[in-house]
């Protein structure tokens, strides 16, 4: 007899069980959104949930820009950009972000995890190596795996951690070197000065993904290679549309060489529908707005300092971010779950992130703050925390609830101690 396949969905009881003890944090509907208020069950919530660091998912002029678009091209392209889907408007948002980000050439593709995952897989053959830090977006895992090249991890932002990795590669393998710009759970910022030099020491490629820095880091929120001034070092810059820029899809940047090839290599490109008039038209104008109100850019980080102090002074852990995204430590998986589930009745939308979002037994309550957050909207957060800390605690001390099976996302590839 064959092996059932869906044994192991009747099997799986996880999120039942969360369901049944009343803190299942995901899946939540949303059925209205105002600015920076979501409706739930009737209630009004305040998001901090979300990637929209600049506000613009809601902006007026960036709905109209989406509709105009749809009027004038259809609700979608149905096909890929390969075939019947390229419109214009994809070719102006391409020549519009390389002119941002100062490169030759770019390429959309639908999502930001087709654009890792595709370009990755394109990019790399058996004899390459892919060196990947271990706190790398999931996108990002996945391109790796998808690619026939050797996957090497190495910790977390650690240029030593590189080096180590890297001396031992053959000299005549090709080396891509991939990081987050700012990862997306802890908020740090790639330490990309010390990764280029060690990478150009033993000839690696520098690939990096901006998708939480673009409108967020550097002039006019041009991202990480543009706040160290390292443009010139990174030959592979990934963002995404799904967060400053307050929709959905992705791209790559770099040389108008490379871009012709992922062109006619990339599957996720060639295989998938283009994104659809909306989508471009929407960031299109969420692009000149960011660009031209930078005054958003600086709210954004006056309001990221105050939250970065405020949950101190309560006595809550939040990593080393230095960023928008906030990470409250938390250790436990149940209890990530009960305080996400005590915010949300108290109004503060935010969910928690466990294995293998997040190392095993270090969940977190994913925090991240806009814009558009007032003064007021911000008080009345730290009220809520100060509360929940009154309440449960502040974790500033996290429990690894089960040291001895700490384990991240790579450890399938473990074959060496990570130095
Ligand atoms: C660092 C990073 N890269 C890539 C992605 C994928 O982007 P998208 O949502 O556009 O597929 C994400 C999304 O969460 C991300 O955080």
């Amino acid at each position: 007899m064959s092996k059932d396949i869906f044994k192991k969905c009747r099997e799986y009881h996880d999120s039942k069980d969360a369901r049944a003890q009343g803190f299942y944090p995901y899946f939540r509907r949303i059925d209205d959104s105002e600015g920076n208020h979501v409706i739930c069950e009737g209630k009004r919530k305040i998001m901090i949930g979300s990637n929209n660091y600049l506000g613009l998912a809601q902006d007026p002029r960036v709905i109209e820009a989406a509709c105009d678009a749809t009027r004038r091209f259809g609700a979608g392209c149905t096909g890929s950009r390969l075939l019947n889907g390229t419109i214009s408007l994809h070719e102006e948002l391409e020549s519009a972000l390389a002119d941002f980000l100062q490169r030759e050439s770019v390429l959309l593709f639908s999502t930001g995890f087709f654009a890792n995952q595709g370009a990755l897989t394109a990019l790399t053959e058996a004899e390459d190596a892919i060196l990947c830090d271990r706190e790398n977006h999931a996108s990002i895992i996945e391109g790796c795996q998808t690619s026939v090249a050797r996957l090497v991890p190495y910790r977390h932002n650690s240029a030593p951690a590189l080096r180590n990795r890297l001396k031992r590669l053959p000299e005549d393998a090709g080396k891509l070197v991939v990081m987050d710009g700012v990862f997306s759970m802890s908020g740090d910022i790639a330490d990309l000065p010390s990764m280029i030099e060690v990478s150009k020491e033993y000839g690696g490629v520098m690939y990096v993904d901006e998708a939480h820095s673009l409108g967020v880091l550097g002039p006019q929120g041009r991202g990480t290679v543009h706040h160290f001034g390292v443009n010139d070092d990174v030959p592979i810059v990934m963002g995404t549309f799904s967060k400053s820029l307050g929709s959905m899809g992705g791209f790559i940047a770099g040389s108008q060489e490379m871009i012709e090839f992922l062109k006619h290599k990339a599957r996720c490109l060639i295989f998938t529908a283009a994104l659809a008039p909306a989508v471009v038209g929407g960031v299109l104008k969420a692009l000149e707005i960011m660009r031209s109100e930078p005054e958003r850019i600086d709210q954004l980080w006056k309001n990221t300092r105050k939250m970065h102090e405020g949950f101190k002074s309560l006595g809550f852990n939040i990593g080393s971010t230095q960023t928008p995204i906030v990470p409250i430590l938390i250790g436990s998986e149940a209890r990530s779950f009960t305080f996400a589930q005590r915010l949300f009745e108290e109004g503060v939308f935010a969910t928690p992130a466990i294995y293998p979002a997040v190392r095993y037994g270090e969940a977190i309550v994913r925090t991240s703050f806009m814009s558009t957050h007032t003064e007021k909207d911000l008080d009345f957060i730290l009220e809520i925390f100060a509360k929940l800390a009154r309440e449960l605690g502040t974790f500033d001390d996290p429990v690894y609830t089960q040291p001895g099976r700490r384990r991240n996302i790579f450890d399938f590839a473990l074959q060496e101690q990570d130095r």
